[in-house]
């Protein structure tokens, strides 16, 4: 590692001068583990980022990259096309909440909510309501770094960089550690916060906003979950004001929350899904955006026969070895019972595990829903808003792959976590969160 020259690659969303003094480098992974080239073993409890949800290296994936690989390798996708895009395609829309029945693929989280918000905007067009052109979305949110997902997205430093390319306001964020900590699940409160959204149709017409987007539970605001009937009371004043509700399911999604989707698992229907990493695994990069037949069939039929109708898309759009990995993904998730396993005793397990540390004078909160989690550290003043950070440092020596988000631990571990590693994860958790 020493004669490595770290100097061409500009490391993204990263302290480069920071890393590039002390590099913490990954060799290969197997599981939930990850292994240095020392060969020593750390716990992922991210699932890298929120992605490799079926575990790392799985042969199964990899088997089913290399042949495709050898077979279609790449074909265009503009005006041609590939039995295994539409395929797969089909099959992915057999998780999905009724009436989302058609995929647009993209090779991104951010890529997938850049076509979204266009998709909003052909379909507001194509119905003639073409002055329907802003965005709704909510602090704390992350889209991803395009310039729509900024736009709408509420992580300040990522928004205060670039401005706002596109017109956006946003709703106000959902945490409030005051009246909802140590909440196990959905908090029980902050329901009124969806009147939130009135004010903001109020404020700009509804004639205005082209659509609400909103992730079901904020993943890298640092795992902030929906108090109770938040999320159907957007969708009824979506619904009261013709707009469409936009879920971002890039973490949420793929078994995550206990559903194949947090729409499934928190009883509502977006009108349209952002989806990526663990819907291959996170082995090769896909995004795919599930959209509702009212808005396919209106941009459908508002183009003249023979045009294309929505002008947009990547050369990489439903690239076949990411389809290949996408279905054998699938494959993966359905045999071992994947997408649901965590609404079942490992989702209960994790629950009361990461709520055993509340007794630590260091923390002032634990948050957790299906197996995801944060445990918010009283931070000192000298480090509020980068103890997290800390922490997550900590973590790492100690043999832990933890996100420090604020002054939060955020976790998201790969679903075939079991519960003695639940058990050596939290010991270990202990050990450094009472040291600091
Ligand atoms: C909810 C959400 N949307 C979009 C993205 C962006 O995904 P990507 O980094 O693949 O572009 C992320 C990434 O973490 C995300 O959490």
């Amino acid at each position: 590692m020493s004669d490595l020259n770290t100097n061409a690659f500009w490391m993204p969303f990263t302290p480069n001068r920071t890393f590039k003094s002390s590099p913490r480098l990954v060799e290969r992974a197997e599981g939930i583990y990850l292994y240095e080239k020392s060969g020593r073993q750390i716990i992922d409890a991210t699932a890298g980022l929120w992605c490799s949800n079926a575990g790392h290296c799985r042969s199964e994936i990899a088997e089913a990259i290399h042949q495709q690989a050898k077979t279609l390798d790449y074909s265009s996708i503009f005006n041609f096309g590939h039995e295994l895009g539409f395929e797969y395609a089909e099959r992915l829309v057999q998780y999905t909440p009724e009436g989302l029945n058609h995929v647009f693929f993209g090779n991104s989280g951010s890529e997938a909510v850049e076509s979204a918000l266009k998709i909003a905007l052909q379909y507001q067009r194509a119905r003639g309501k073409g002055t329907r052109t802003m965005f709704i979305g909510r602090e704390k949110g992350y889209h991803g770094v395009n310039f729509g997902g900024i736009s709408v997205g509420g992580i300040a430093p990522n928004y205060q960089s670039f401005g706002q390319p596109v017109k956006a306001n946003h709703l106000r964020h959902t945490l409030d550690i005051e009246r909802n900590a140590f909440s196990k699940g959905l908090p029980e409160f902050g329901v009124e916060l969806a009147e939130d959204l009135e004010r903001l149709v109020a404020f700009h017409g509804a004639d205005q906003i082209a659509a609400v987007i909103v992730e079901p539970f904020s993943g890298a605001g640092g795992v902030i979950l929906p108090p109770k009937g938040y999320l159907k009371r957007l969708r009824e004043i979506c619904d009261q004001h013709d707009l469409l509700l936009i879920f971002d399911e890039v973490i949420s999604g793929w078994g995550r929350m206990g559903s194949p989707f947090a729409s499934e698992e928190f009883g509502v229907t977006p009108d349209m899904i952002t989806s990526a990493k663990g819907i291959t695994n996170a082995t090769v990069p896909l995004g795919a955006v599930f959209v509702h037949d009212k808005i396919y069939n209106a941009v459908m039929d508002a183009a003249p026969d023979g045009m294309v109708e929505f002008f947009h898309g990547y050369t990489y759009s439903a690239h076949p070895v990411a389809c290949a990995a996408g279905m054998a993904t699938l494959d993966i998730y359905e045999r071992e019972g994947l997408l649901t396993r965590a609404s079942g005793d490992i989702g209960k397990y994790w629950e009361e595990s990461l709520h055993s540390l509340a007794d630590l004078e260091q923390v002032i909160d634990i948050r957790n829903y299906g197996l995801v989690g944060a445990i918010e550290l009283r931070a000192p003043d000298s480090l509020k808003g980068k103890f997290g950070g800390k922490a997550s440092a900590l973590a790492w020596d100690a043999g832990v792959m933890a996100r420090g988000i604020g002054d939060a631990l955020c976790m998201s571990p790969p679903l075939i976590i079991e519960t003695h590693e639940i058990d050596r994860l939290m010991e270990t958790l202990r050990e450094v969160i009472s040291g600091l």
